[in-house]
């Protein structure tokens, strides 16, 4: 069995070895192209437009654009990276780049990136931003804010690995307060339950559709055993494994993480088919009892999210155009503007104060 770690440059090696394993293993037929959609997007939020920066840098969804496509062609999972980063950065504190800050050396308050729910971040979603912060402050100095160039990146890298093209509403200004204490309460764990879930999703104005459509991003990228190993021996502590497990995606997954003493470093593909693909393989996958995290698994049993898991799994146009809506209004939640609770960052690891 091939060892997976996330942290060396063979890593991509690793991956392709362990999905060929199980698709080997799996006999998981689902058809996926990767054809492109345009979207239409509603715009929820009264504060956002797509226009904003028309006057002041008409070119950033380009220079944004050289710098995704160079990082994707370098780096595939610069994609997954950078639309995790964008999740994380807009539940805690809203959709302000606030994730993207230092922690200041010295200070025992830890800014928002090093909490431990952060730390599994992986740099291409950063260095992604950082690298389109500069070139757009090359050209744009001053004016754009690094909370704006995540969501456009966040969009250009979902296009780029096959899905929806949407609008960006733009307008975000850079929050001021990043600290790690506020990450716990406000980021999901793995083994949440829908109720969990859809609280959460709900203190942020989203819905449990919303909460089913955006979870539809785990079709690319990978987790860490550590985050559904407990599935794999000792479920909601029934020594048992899930029974809501496909018996060989349990062999294969138990073949690469040891209830004990594994590699931390290890990670398996959320998506065995298409792990580097945005389809919606995702929800036929949980159909099929191959969900990765118990939280992916449990939206295609609850009676709740269960029709809407169907509809998806039968639909890649109808998960497209939802999910471009759900990105803009999750793209929305505690945006910021002006002087009094913002700044724009030139340096977006970097508070101005
Ligand atoms: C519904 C609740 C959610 C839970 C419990 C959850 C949890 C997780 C966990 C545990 C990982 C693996 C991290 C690792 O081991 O490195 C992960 C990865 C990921 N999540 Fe989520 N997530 C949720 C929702 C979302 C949403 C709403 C998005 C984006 C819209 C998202 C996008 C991603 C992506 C793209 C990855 C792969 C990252 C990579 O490969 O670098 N997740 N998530």
């Amino acid at each position: 069995m091939p060892v997976l770690t996330s942290s060396s440059s063979s890593s991509s090696f690793a991956f392709t070895c362990l999905t060929i394993f199980l698709l080997l293993i799996l006999h998981n037929s689902t058809a996926i192209s990767s054809s492109k959609t345009a979207a239409n997007v509603t715009h929820r939020s009264r504060q956002l437009s797509v226009n904003y920066y028309a006057r002041s840098c008409p070119q950033l969804e380009q220079l944004v654009g050289s710098i995704t496509s160079q990082q994707f062609k370098a780096s595939p999972v610069s994609g997954p990276a950078t639309i995790r980063l964008f999740f994380h950065d807009c539940f805690v504190e809203g959709c302000d780049a606030s994730i993207i800050i230092n922690s200041k050396p010295g200070n025992k308050m830890l800014a928002e990136k090093d909490a431990a729910d952060n730390k599994d971040l992986r740099q291409e979603g950063f260095e992604s931003v950082m690298k389109a912060k500069a070139v757009v402050e090359s050209k744009c100095p001053g004016v754009v804010s690094c909370a704006d160039i995540l969501a456009i990146a966040a969009r250009d890298y979902v296009h780029l690995a096959g899905g929806p093209y949407y609008q960006v509403t733009k307008g975000r200004w850079d929050g001021k307060i990043s600290m790690a204490s506020r990450v716990p309460s406000n980021i999901p764990q793995a083994n949440f339950t829908v109720d969990q879930l859809l609280e959460l999703f709900n203190s942020k104005g989203l819905t449990l559709e919303d909460l089913v459509v955006l979870s539809g991003a785990h079709t690319f990228g990978f987790a860490h055993c550590r985050n559904f190993v407990s599935r794999l021996y000792d479920y909601r502590g029934s020594k048992q494994p899930d029974p809501a497990i496909d018996q060989r995606l349990l062999r294969a997954l138990r073949m690469s993480c040891p209830h004990f003493g594994g590699n931390a470093d290890v990670v398996a593909p959320f998506d065995v088919t298409t792990p580097f693909v945005f389809d919606h393989a995702y929800y036929g996958n949980l159909e099929a009892k191959l969900g990765l995290l118990a939280s992916d698994q449990a939206l295609s049993s609850d009676p709740r999210t269960k029709p809407i898991v169907q509809a998806l799994a039968q639909d890649k146009q109808k998960f497209f155009q939802a999910f471009a809506v759900a990105m803009e209004k999750m793209g929305s939640i505690g945006v910021k503007r002006g002087r009094k609770h913002g700044e724009k960052r030139k340096d977006c690891s970097l508070h101005m104060l």
